[in-house]
């Protein structure tokens, strides 16, 4: 998507920053790990395919990433410019050592219940409604980070930011979509993260995000956790506590001046 493509969110527990082609080698490195594939439900790629992914990736209306890093600490992880305001400066609030993983929204039309398939047709006097769901993923990819409440706050720092942009992610996933879809008024049913269901991190990761289980363990040996009436309602405005995100939500400018350097 192009929508975060300037935009790095920073709180004191998470920095989220768009996915680049600089970070491109480092994100080729944690993929080769084969427990990370699995995991990830990921294919072994070269590392010229990876970059076609990420460049891809900011292409595709249908798909939003940010890559998860260490949260800025020192005042020099920042500039701040008069005519920019405050501004992470690619390659230094972001430097490979700092890199410690990924997080992702694939949206998708909702194949839901009857319920939402007649709220969909434009019935008496009642607004005509489209559904889209959003698959989210998340990885700290480094054994270093994990355990210490980054995956936690990656997740509802990323949800936050969704929220708050849901009207501009939605316009821009349908401008991919035929018109008769676009004129009824778009809705974010639910976000759905799909889990292998031995995967205990990432499922008490999402549960105690307020995400829940729907129907069983599947063929693939998968469950589904889901955060319902996502885009419905403000319930994961409330949900998102600076305790679990981290204080002092800012969306900051990504300054790729440092890299042309
Ligand atoms: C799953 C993953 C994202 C968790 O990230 P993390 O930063 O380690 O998780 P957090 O530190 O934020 O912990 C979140 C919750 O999960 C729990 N948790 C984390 N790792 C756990 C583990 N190995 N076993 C049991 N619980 C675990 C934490 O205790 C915490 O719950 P609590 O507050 O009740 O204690 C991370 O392990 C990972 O990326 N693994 C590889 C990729 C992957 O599995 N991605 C998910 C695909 S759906």
């Amino acid at each position: 998507m192009r929508l975060n493509e300037n935009i790095a969110i920073s709180t004191s527990k998470v920095l989220l920053v768009p996915y680049d082609a600089h970070h491109v080698q480092q994100y080729h490195r944690w993929m080769e790990d084969p427990s990370i594939r699995e995991a990830t439900a990921s294919e072994r790629l070269s590392l010229d395919d990876e970059y076609e992914n990420q460049a891809s990736w900011r292409e595709s209306r249908d798909k939003l990433t940010f890559i998860v890093c260490a949260p800025l600490l020192r005042d020099d992880d920042v500039s701040r410019t008069d005519e920019k305001g405050a501004a992470v400066l690619a390659g230094v609030g972001d430097a490979v050592g700092r890199m410690v993983g990924d997080v992702n929204l694939f949206l998708s039309p909702w194949d839901g219940d009857d319920e939402g398939q007649e709220q969909k047709q434009n019935g008496d006097g009642e607004e005509a409604k489209t559904y889209y769901t959003a698959e989210i993923d998340i990885m700290i990819a480094n054994p270093k980070f994990r355990r210490i409440g980054l995956g936690r706050a990656a997740v509802a720092t990323f949800l936050y930011f969704v929220r708050r942009h849901l009207d501009g992610i939605l316009a821009e996933y349908m401008g991919s979509l035929d018109t008769a879809a676009a004129i009824s008024k778009p809705v974010m049913k639910d976000v759905v993260a799909k889990i292998n269901a031995d995967n205990k991190a990432s499922i008490v990761l999402f549960q105690a995000l307020g995400f829940k289980q729907r129907g069983e363990r599947n063929y693939f040996g998968e469950i589904e956790m889901v955060f319902g009436g996502f885009g419905e309602t403000d319930e994961w405005v409330k949900t998102s506590s600076s305790s679990v995100m981290g204080d002092g939500y800012e969306e900051l400018v990504y300054d790729r001046s440092r890299l042309e350097e």
